[in-house]
């Protein structure tokens, strides 16, 4: 078997995996290219960009005047930031944006410093990871009511090789395997997972970690953890290393989670598919067999991705020795941060796919809903409901190993409705190649097809609104969507910029079996006809966005989205935070609040005492296939397109989560 892994096609299939990155371009001109055409951006920012700010060619802060007072009713009162692309990050006039942590910070008390031409290891799995991406905060647990204490946690999702290791150029397409050596390999490994740390606000109302908290930990590929709930023990879960099915080493790609009502950190494995090695079974290509659903499934998940080396030096991430471990992950990890000795476990009845967020609410009857997506086109929005109700006086810590999860059919009369998979029922039986629930979970993709759940443009975040009773889906965008494949609830071919849909829950029931939706807006550049954006008119010129990704819910109920890939279609703005009107006249009207260095996507966003503190997640800054031409596709460690955040000679780009807050204090926004 050979793996000359690194090749332009497999390049390509990385990018198709779930992130919709330029390799596009290539084929069919995508509603970006048209508006770049026709807008001439980009020979816009050569013209007035190098490191500095684009001058406004419009009047927009006065025409969000206007508008904003024209439309009366924003929930929102800040000064709006501007739209534009710097290697440094800004957040809006009147507000600090401090730097937290960045990747290779101490999180244990007996962390080496960090030095970046002289990692290992070892080092790494003591300090802060790479790419952060979900934030939480949990109350402290010897200080509960003390709102300046609190745990962090963190997701790292993944690496960037050429931005974390000197002398590696991807130029010429990606990073050549060949070049990748064990000790990168084993950094990347301890570079991946998730953060424990425990933060304080001082005396000046800025916040920062505490370095020597017992609390603090990290998670990567060394830790163990337990499998639970239905495929818990599963023939198809036992490997070589663990004949039990039950216990797995590390978690991977943990994109966005959640925060339970119990207090524990839900890590969601997304593309976890991209670190399995292995040659590509044609048989499986061929798609859904019923005389083969291991082929199937590998199929469906786009196993093995070939993404990175690993299965070089490590034989449990090489399918050719050891086919099962890829089942033991694409999972939802449950961490218990008050207890640094816990073992993470993977709670299999909250299903398995690409899994993004996992934002839960209390419904009315005491169970526990929570609603996820599956980040690739055309897959789905889940939601699992527990079947015993959350008891606070006396919470049931495996409550998610029992319950239903369910995937959503949008229909055209504006009714979703949430559809069972379980075992036995309807098409989700042993002919179809479903042996018992556990099969169900594991192949949870393969038996939502069979439910006819509705395929949409790549669901991310799914968060409830419990102020509202409604629930948010952030559909980052899809360019493969044909004209002819659209349907109610993805309504654009070829959806560059994405759309957020609204989701009503009847009487407040977040557990019912049908809710009602609408589209929230359609976003992209409202001024190009073409785009078909939906932004409400008071939306100015740095309002709108494209690629909504995650959102918070504040509070007092406000929607607050950020972005993942402006940089990709020309939108003329890097990624960043934008608030969201909701209700009223000025419902779908936005403005932008914070952006990121060049390169960026923004992550997070996590508000923390009732919106007097934003915890924001600045992901891959300085990565080349999310920065513009102006500063180099080809940003790598030795020359990167920024040093955000020191700024200083010799140091790479850090991912590093930042703090928000109102100068002279109060609430956000
Ligand atoms: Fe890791 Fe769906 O973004
Ligand atoms: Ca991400
Ligand atoms: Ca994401
Ligand atoms: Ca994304």
């Amino acid at each position: 078997m050979k793996y000359t892994v690194f090749d332009p096609a497999n390049r390509s299939q990385r990018a198709d995996a779930s992130e919709d990155r330029p390799s596009n371009r290539s084929t069919a001109p995508t509603i970006g290219d048209v508006i770049a055409g026709r807008m001439n951006r980009r020979d816009m920012l050569k013209g007035a960009l190098g490191f500095t700010a684009i001058a406004a060619t419009v009047s927009p802060m006065a025409l969000a005047a206007g508008r904003a007072h024209a439309a009366g009713s924003s929930a929102f009162g800040f000064e709006e930031l501007d739209a534009t692309v710097t290697a440094d990050h800004a957040v809006a006039p009147g507000y600090d944006a401090d730097v937290l942590i960045r990747w290779g910070d101490p999180v244990l008390a007996d962390a080496p410093a960090f030095d970046p031409r002289d990692q290992t290891a070892e080092a790494q799995a003591k300090q802060f990871g790479y790419n952060n991406d979900f934030v939480g905060t949990v109350p402290h647990p010897e200080a509960p009511g003390d709102d300046g204490r609190h745990l962090m946690v963190v997701n790292h999702e993944y690496t960037n090789e050429e931005l974390m290791f000197p002398g590696l150029d991807r130029q010429d397409g990606d990073l050549a395997f060949a070049d990748t050596t064990r000790d990168m390999v084993d950094i990347e490994m301890a570079a991946h997972g998730g953060t424990v740390i425990e933060i304080r606000r001082d005396a000046d109302g800025r916040w920062s970690t505490v370095t020597d908290s017992p609390y603090n930990r990290r998670i990567h590929l060394g830790t163990p953890m337990e499998i639970s709930g239905p495929a818990a023990g599963h023939p198809k879960m036992r490997t070589a290393a663990d004949p039990t099915g039950r216990a797995v080493l590390g978690t991977v790609n943990n994109c966005a989670g959640g925060i339970t009502p119990w207090g524990t950190w839900l890590m969601a494995e997304e593309n976890f598919n991209g670190y399995f090695w292995g040659e590509e079974d044609a048989s499986a290509e061929e798609g859904l067999t019923d005389d083969d659903p291991i082929a199937a499934d590998y199929a469906r998940y786009g196993i093995p991705g070939n993404w990175y080396a690993w299965g070089k030096f490590h034989d449990r991430f090489d399918t050719a020795k050891e086919p099962n471990e890829p089942n033991r992950f694409g999972w939802m990890v449950e961490v218990d941060p008050s207890d640094p000795t816990s073992s993470p476990k993977k709670r299999t009845a909250l299903g398995r796919m690409k899994h993004e967020g996992a934002h839960s609410v209390v419904n009315p009857d005491g169970r526990v809903v929570t609603f996820m997506g599956d980040d690739q086109r055309f897959d789905y929005v889940y939601r699992f409901v527990t079947n015993a109700a959350y008891d606070p006086a006396n919470p049931n810590p495996d409550i998610l190993d029992d319950g239903v999860l369910s995937v959503a059919r949008y229909d055209a009369d504006g009714s979703v409705t949430w559809l069972p998979l379980i075992h036995g029922e309807g098409p989700l039986t042993p002919e179809n190649g479903f042996a018992d629930q556990g099969d169900v979970m594991i192949q949870t993709r393969r038996a939502a097809d069979f439910l006819e759940a509705t395929p949409m443009d790549r669901p991310e975040d799914v968060e409830p609104n419990d102020v509202r009773g409604t629930v948010y889906v952030m559909l980052t965008n899809n360019t493969r969507r044909k004209p002819g494949d659209e349907n109610a609830a993805n309504p654009r071919p070829e959806n560059a910029f994405g759309h957020i849909i609204e989701m009503t829950a009847p009487d407040g029931d977040f557990a019912a079996d049908r809710m009602t939706w609408d589209i929230l807006v359609r976003c992209g550049d409202p001024s190009v006809a073409e785009v078909g954006a939906t932004f409400n008119p008071a939306t100015s010129e740095n309002g709108w966005f494209g690629m909504p990704d995650n959102c918070a819910v504040d509070a007092v109920g406000r929607l607050w989205v950020s972005t993942d890939g402006n940089a990709f279609e020309d939108t003329g703005r890097a990624d960043g935070l934008w608030a969201v009107d909701t209700e009223g006249e000025a419902r779908g009207t936005s403005r932008h609040f914070y952006r990121v260095p060049v390169g960026a996507e923004l992550c997070g966003p996590h508000f923390l005492n009732d919106g007097e503190a934003l915890l924001l997640a600045v992901q891959h800054p300085g990565d080349g296939d999310g920065g513009w031409p102006e500063f180099g596709r080809t940003s790598t460690f030795d020359d990167p397109s920024t040093r955000w955040p020191d700024f200083a000679e010799g140091m790479p780009p850090r991912p590093s989560v930042v703090t928000v807050t109102k100068q002279g204090g109060g609430v956000i926004g």
